[in-house]
């Protein structure tokens, strides 16, 4: 596997290869969810390549941008013994100036929900992947459905932006009792991990509710009721129903053929999300 630090090498390693290119862009701190995209890519593409760059631009001052788990000899350890072709690990330098001039912003999609209350989030997001990939021009991009507003966010930047791109979605990896793994779980005490199974757990009980209701405003009441009851640590943000492709909230499952219940939630100071796609009994004829 190479380790490609600067752009002038990696427009170098692009330049010499050929065939189908899949891209996995992270912040390291790898688990088992982005380990599922790599095996995704190295399926599909016989060239595959991971990024491994915290980006300072789409971190909040008060957000933990400092104190994000860095362990990349670990992550690129893993990535070896998958197989993957290249990793590309840059500095802060490398990829911005204090010169810069470009800024992107997002209107709609990525300033719902977590866009809301991390604000300039997706801003950031966007453009560190518009710097991504027109460095690294991929095939096609691997995208974890746990941050499912940022999927949304970057299939419509790439339709928008002319990106001759597949993004693929891939599903969201859980811990055996439903827990979804993400570099954030890390910061949680055994108490706070127990806690954090709360947001799996709401979706599922609201999954249950949804044959004998399917009025957005009682699930979500009835979720909320959960949580207050059974995981009173759990400090909730937003818990809503919506339409999968435009991410507005519905009043009822039937107004949407991909109704999706979205969560983010405190446990202990740490932030954590997750998402389910909600599916409806077979009407009755
Ligand atoms: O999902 C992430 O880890 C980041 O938002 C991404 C896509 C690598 C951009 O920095």
């Amino acid at each position: 596997m190479e380790v490609i630090e600067t752009r002038v090498q990696l427009r170098s390693w692009r330049g010499k290869i050929h065939g189908s290119v899949g891209f996995i862009p992270t912040m390291g701190a790898l688990h088992e969810g982005h380990l599922s995209l790599v095996r995704r890519s190295l399926a599909e593409n016989p060239w595959t390549i991971v990024s491994i760059f915290v980006n300072p631009r789409q971190f909040g001052p008060q957000e933990d941008y400092h104190r994000y788990p860095r362990t990349l000899e670990t992550d690129l350890r893993l990535l070896q013994n998958l197989g993957v072709s290249a990793a590309f690990t840059p500095s802060v330098e490398e990829m911005y100036s204090p010169e810069d001039e470009v800024y992107v912003s997002l209107t709609r999609l990525g300033r719902l929900w977590c866009g809301s209350y991390r604000l300039g989030h997706f801003d950031g997001v966007a453009l560190v992947l518009i710097k991504l990939f027109n460095l690294i021009m991929p095939t096609r991009a691997y995208f974890g459905e746990k941050d499912f507003q940022q999927v949304r966010v970057v299939e419509k930047l790439v339709e928008e932006l002319f990106f001759p791109i597949e993004i693929v979605r891939v599903p969201t990896v859980r811990e055996p009792d439903g827990l979804a793994m993400s570099s954030r779980n890390t910061y949680l005490s055994p108490s706070g991990r127990a806690q954090a199974l709360a947001l799996y757990k709401v979706l599922q009980y609201i999954q249950t509710l949804v044959p004998t209701t399917q009025l957005t405003a009682d699930l979500i009441r009835e979720g909320e009721a959960f949580l207050r009851e059974r995981f009173p640590e759990v400090k909730l943000e937003y818990l809503a129903i919506v339409d999968e492709y435009s991410l507005q909230p519905i009043e009822h499952l039937r107004q949407s053929s991909n109704p999706r219940i979205l969560i983010a939630a405190y446990v202990e100071g740490v932030r954590l999300i997750d998402n389910l796609p909600l599916s409806l009994p077979e009407e009755s004829s």
